[in-house]
């Protein structure tokens, strides 16, 4: 319906806000194309060596998933939820003002998990840091999260969330390509290296 449709476009808005690279701007940090990867996620703005504007990111991204999450449950209930959170992954993945080439999704996509389901956005969040602990590589945490979270959905009792999660998740590895060509090539930066 109507209303649903309007929570899906202002899902996709708001996940289109590239905080990242508003954040290094605003901080005098540079452009993030220019940076590391190139990519404007919390990671890559840490590669500037800034942890404040990093951190400030990584909030920012995932609190944007959260909202558009929040936002759309309260109006129009969990159908609407799951497709809000949809589209602000989808924004931040295609934003309209960086001519739809966007980031990689992770920190918008635990935030929006963290709000449909806060058990199982915790336990991506868990999965994520043990796998960072271990292989301290920002890309192959995310790609682990996302493979085993489609799991916890099911262990945890979130089954009507599973097609979103799988969806989310195959996005998510399409948009970490370059990534695992470079872990493959073991090329790819610990978290942090400065670039
Ligand atoms: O959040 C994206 C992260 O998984 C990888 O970022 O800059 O290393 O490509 P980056």
């Amino acid at each position: 319906d109507l209303v649903t449709l309007l929570l899906v476009i202002g899902g996709y808005l708001l996940g289109s806000v590239p905080f990242g690279m508003v954040m290094a701007r605003v901080m005098g940090l540079g452009n993030l194309r220019d940076i590391g990867s190139g990519n404007i996620g919390a990671t890559n703005v840490l590669r500037t060596g800034n942890k404040k504007a990093a951190f400030l990111t990584l909030v920012f991204d995932a609190g944007k998933g959260a909202v558009a999450v929040l936002i759309a449950r309260s109006i129009a209930g969990e159908g609407a939820a799951q497709l809000a959170g949809l589209a602000a992954f989808l924004g931040h993945l295609f934003p309209v003002w960086l001519g739809f080439k966007g980031g990689k999704g992770v920190a918008t996509y635990l935030g929006l998990l963290l709000a449909l389901s806060f058990p199982v956005g915790l336990a991506a969040c868990a999965s994520w840091l043990v796998a960072a602990v271990l292989l301290r590589i920002s890309s192959a945490s995310a790609l682990a999260s996302a493979l085993v979270t489609p799991i916890w959905a099911l262990v945890l009792g979130y089954g009507q969330g599973i097609v979103l999660i799988i969806l989310l998740g195959a996005l998510i590895f399409w948009g970490h390509r370059a990534n695992i060509s470079r872990i493959l090539a073991g090329t790819e930066p610990k978290i942090g290296k400065k670039s």
